[in-house]
């Protein structure tokens, strides 16, 4: 959280309206990132790696606000996509995410989730390429990793 290219979206309640243990109705931790998509090449993202809502403050539309806050400042800067990653067990969080169109992102382990689509997947690999012969369940894997394609006045392909 405290890294050193983290940036952050806080909502907060209104002046005199907020619950008396703090002013905070959650927040979002991004940052900017080069991550390699599914042919290898580099991608600019919005990394989501935190969002909270305060118990008080979920279902009221507070978790949206901060994720298209992100959305926005994403594509402002010619981001392709925002990408974040949720724990397969963490079913509230996919079904939030699912609700705000994401998909399940080609480079994740995991491929499939009943409670999320997939984003479509290139063909088949070419012949050359290596086979990994483990699959996420022999690597202990437990999370899925999502992201939504942002619009953008810049981005051209
Ligand atoms: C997930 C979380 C951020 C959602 O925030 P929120 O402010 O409650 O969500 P919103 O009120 O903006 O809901 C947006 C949509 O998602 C849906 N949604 C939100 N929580 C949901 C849940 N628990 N189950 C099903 N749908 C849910 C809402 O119904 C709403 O859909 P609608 O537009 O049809 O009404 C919040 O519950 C949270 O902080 N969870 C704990 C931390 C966490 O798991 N963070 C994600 C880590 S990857």
């Amino acid at each position: 959280m405290f890294h050193h290219d983290a940036r952050f979206l806080i909502a907060s309640h209104l002046e005199n309206q907020h619950p008396p243990d703090s002013p905070v109705a959650g927040f979002a931790t991004f940052r900017f990132e080069v991550e390699p998509d599914m042919e290898d090449e580099d991608e600019p993202v919005a990394y989501l790696y935190e969002l909270h809502v305060s118990p008080q403050s979920k279902q009221k539309g507070v978790g949206s606000l901060l994720l298209r806050g992100v959305e926005a400042i994403g594509s402002h800067w010619s981001m392709k996509k925002v990408m974040l990653t949720v724990l397969t067990v963490n079913v509230n969080a996919i079904k939030f995410y699912a609700r705000l169109d994401y998909t399940i992102d080609p480079t994740s382990w995991i491929a499939s989730h009943p409670l999320i689509t997939t984003a479509p997947r290139s063909e088949a690999p070419a012949e050359d390429d290596e086979q990994d012969p483990l699959g996420p369940e022999d690597r202990d894997i437990d999370y899925l990793i999502l992201s939504k394609i942002l619009p953008s006045s810049t981005n051209s392909a």
